[in-house]
């Protein structure tokens, strides 16, 4: 879609572009990012970009095989604001010189001295920022002049004011830069002329009329998960078309407690939309009887999910278009190679290989995740919905340990179940927190007798990412509700265990 006012996060290789995307954003400015070798300055000028950001990035600017840029971004009339390695490149690209500091890096909060100027306008003389490089700017660019310095590095921000380019050696986009925000909002509003107009109720209009008209007189598919993503898109994509759209929920008995229902309760009887919610869970468990390899339950999941739409297909036909919850995170993620595969994470994805799409529509794919809740919010779709924790596609079948039956599903249904509520009552919210049904009996007593029952673990996890997580620290009280209460509610289970293992070396979940 089209935006009126946007910013380009030029991404040098750096770990912060995300971030420097996002605090643009939250500043109602539209940015994206791409990596520096899949656009060109002339594409940079067609698309009409009212600044850009040069990010970060790992390499030394003398490094042969660091990214470099055509100089004539420089001469665009565009204004640029470079952060480190970006500052560095800028400094470069226009005929100065960097070097390595000969006292090493400079790495955490530094204490910075800057001069008057647009970026630091409403700065203190003096304030904290974030530094973390080794090489630094010896030589100004003709043309520029230095606007900040610590006591180790003497040009800690240039810039030529004329042609409105800025370099800074620090990270203003992290929350450790005491003016950082304001610094951005000096670049953005001050020397790039923005407005601040990105806001999520027009977002939500021009999709509604954009969709409107593509999709006008198709049929629209979507494989609803009840997650955020696929909830909003739906909801999104049924403001636009209506009945013409479907959705499918496909119910493979590895669900939480009541959320079959819940999903149900909120699509059809809430938004009036027309839904299937295919009952698929002795399918599953027939198939997946006896298996207790993870990966092979992941694999069994994903392909009986492309039987069940092929059923479904007899049943409706084959509809024109299909909608995804693809969001920008995934996009930009899917532009940077492939990671190892640690676990073949299951999603739609084999889906229009079984039916036959002209289209697919992705309208979250410009939107992180927290503008997507938003979108949600406004949409109308409970909080509940909108802000829940992230939940795999093959459900339970991954927090089963060992063997999956029905009986086994629904004692880690009641173990979890009870785990949420106790948590949600004490109002503390980790990122993910669920249970697991360990595949190991213990011995117990209950009155005077022995049991010999199940063991439930519990995890808790705090992360921005899930990249890498910490285990969160629960207060013991409400531990220590929990594990009472499961042991009375959930028959057959009479031990409860904590997981304090953070990733690495563990995953978010066991299996
Ligand atoms: P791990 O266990 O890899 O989890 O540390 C990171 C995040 O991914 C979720 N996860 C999955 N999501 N299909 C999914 O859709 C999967 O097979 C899968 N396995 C893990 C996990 O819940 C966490 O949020």
């Amino acid at each position: 879609m089209q935006q009126t006012e946007k910013i380009l996060v030029l991404d040098f290789g750096g770990q912060y572009d995300q971030l420097i995307a996002r605090r643009v954003r939250e500043q109602k400015v539209y940015a994206e990012i791409r990596a520096y070798d899949r656009i060109t300055p002339d594409e940079i000028e067609k698309e009409g970009y009212r600044g850009i950001i040069f990010t970060g990035g790992p390499n030394s600017v003398y490094d042969p095989k660091s990214p470099h840029y055509d100089p004539r971004v420089l001469s665009l009339g565009i204004p640029i604001l470079g952060i480190c390695y970006g500052h560095q490149l800028i400094a470069y690209l226009a005929g100065g010189t960097i070097k390595p500091a000969a006292g090493g890096s400079e790495y955490g909060k530094t204490r910075i001295t800057v001069e008057p100027c647009a970026i630091f306008d409403g700065i203190p003389g003096t304030s904290v920022s974030w530094m973390s490089h080794t090489d630094y700017v010896a030589g100004l660019p003709a043309g520029f002049r230095v606007l900040a310095r610590t006591d180790n590095c003497p040009c800690a921000a240039m810039a030529d004011e004329g042609r409105k380019i800025y370099g800074v050696q620090f990270h203003p986009e992290v929350t450790h830069t005491e003016y950082g925000t304001k610094m951005l909002r000096n670049f953005l509003f001050g020397v790039c002329g923005c407005r601040g107009e990105w806001v999520m109720d027009d977002f939500i209009e021009r999709a509604v009329e954009t969709y409107r008209r593509e999709l006008d007189g198709k049929t629209v598919l979507c494989a609803l998960s009840g997650g955020v993503d696929s909830s909003v898109a739906a909801a999104l994509i049924h403001r636009a078309v209506g009945d013409r759209l479907t959705c499918v929920f496909v119910d493979h008995g590895l669900l939480r407690k009541n959320e079959g229902d819940g999903v149900e309760n909120v699509f059809r009887r809430g938004f009036g939309m027309r839904f299937l919610r295919v009952n698929a869970e002795d399918r599953f468990l027939t198939k997946l009887a006896g298996v207790k390899e993870p990966e092979k339950k992941r694999k069994i999941i994903g392909e009986e999910f492309i039987r069940v739409f092929e059923d479904v297909r007899d049943e409706i036909g084959d509809p024109d278009v299909l909608v995804q919850g693809t969001i920008y995170p995934d996009v930009v993620e899917s532009g940077k190679g492939d990671a190892a595969t640690i676990k073949s994470h299951h999603n739609v994805g084999g889906l229009p290989s079984v039916m036959k799409f002209k289209g697919i529509v992705e309208p979250l794919r410009d939107l992180f995740k927290d503008e997507v809740r938003e979108v949600g919010m406004k949409l109308g779709l409970p909080e509940a919905l909108v802000r829940r924790q992230p939940f795999p596609g093959p459900g339970l079948a991954v927090r089963i340990i060992g063997e999956i039956t029905k009986e086994r599903a629904d004692v880690l249904r009641d173990a979890d179940a009870i785990f949420r509520e106790e948590l949600e009552r004490a109002g503390v919210r980790p990122s993910q927190y669920f249970a697991v049904l360990t595949d190991t009996a213990s011995v117990g007593v209950m009155g005077d007798a022995r049991t010999y029952g199940h063991v439930v673990a519990l995890r808790a996890v705090t992360t921005d990412d899930f990249m890498t997580a910490d285990w969160t620290r629960i207060p013991y009280d409400v531990l220590e509700v929990a594990s009472r209460r499961i042991t009375n509610e959930v028959r057959g289970v009479n031990r409860v265990v904590y997981d304090i293992t953070s990733k690495p070396p563990a995953t978010v979940e066991w299996e």
